[in-house]
């Protein structure tokens, strides 16, 4: 049974669509430098602990009816975990990730080969970047991060390898470091496009921006995006968040969002959460 919405409410019914989606077990999980702020190399991390939560996360989007692929985890790559960094795909396309540190760099030709063998053209990224950590679709634009780790120069890449406008965001707090740990994308689809970010984590001008285009955003305060609340994934109704974030949580319902709360403290040791762990993949049209 659905009870009536409030009266006077105006909240929308929200449409979930299935996605595909690609993850990495955590075998090898554990933190061995430090290449952002959240790493301290030197306090212990439970990699059975993490292997359970993570699990936790692929048990809920299969219960969202998501199709989750995995690829294999690699010895010596305890952040292949992360795979959102493993690349960015669109339209069978997949533009492979070139890491800003060499202890990553592995996993570039290693989620590369990966695209390859699942049948994605592969357009091999000349300049540096991050995948889908900096690489947002929104509706027909990609936003796309910069200031820590992905460059300027692979947004001109990738606006050459997909045809659709790349938006330059410059992040500006070395916490939110990659793009996806600042803005979650809600709807991703036509006129219901619509985001949520941090705003203190961005530049002046790219705030402009982002108010710009979505004067409807969710904007996100430092008590939720400080368990990266932000680092979430939406099927335009359901959106994976951290149980922590519960500011984030409250704003998600009153706009008609299903908020589902995971705990990935162990996974935020490394500074990643829910898309983190996540890539989409995105086939032909
Ligand atoms: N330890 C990883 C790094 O610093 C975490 C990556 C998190 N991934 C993300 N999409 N934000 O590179």
């Amino acid at each position: 049974m659905s009870l009536p919405a409030p009266a006077g409410s105006a909240v929308t019914e929200r449409k979930a669509v299935p996605r595909r989606l690609l993850m990495c077990r955590p075998e090898h999980f554990t933190v061995a430098y430090r290449i952002n702020p959240w790493m301290n190399p030197e306090d212990p991390t439970d990699t059975s602990v993490a292997l359970g939560q993570w699990q936790t996360l692929y048990d809920t989007y299969v219960a969202l009816g998501h199709d989750v692929e995995l690829i294999d985890p690699i010895a010596g790559l305890p952040d292949m975990v992360y795979a959102a960094n493993g690349g960015f795909t669109l339209d069978g396309v997949a533009y492979t990730a070139r890491f800003t540190h060499p202890e990553r760099q592995p996993e570039g030709p290693a989620y590369g080969d990966w695209f390859a063998a699942n049948g994605f053209r592969v357009h091999e990224a000349q300049r540096i970047n991050e995948g889908e950590g900096d690489f947002l679709l929104v509706g027909d634009v990609i936003l796309a991060g910069t200031g820590f780790r992905t460059s300027v120069e692979s947004h001109a890449e990738l606006a050459q390898v997909t045809g659709r406008e790349v938006v330059t965001l410059r992040l500006v707090d070395p916490r939110f470091y990659h793009l996806d740990t600042a803005l979650a994308v809600l709807d991703p689809t036509g006129a219901d496009a619509n985001i949520a970010y941090l705003p203190l984590a961005f530049d002046e001008a790219s705030r402009a921006e982002l108010g710009r285009r979505y004067p409807d955003a969710v904007e996100v305060g430092i008590e939720d995006a400080r368990w990266l609340g932000l680092n979430s994934i939406s099927d335009g109704r359901n959106v994976v968040i951290a149980s922590r974030a519960t500011g984030f949580e409250a704003s998600l319902r009153e706009r008609g969002y299903t908020p589902i709360g995971l705990d990935l403290a162990e996974l935020l040791l490394g500074g990643g959460g829910v898309k983190c762990c996540t890539l989409e993949l995105r086939g032909d049209r």
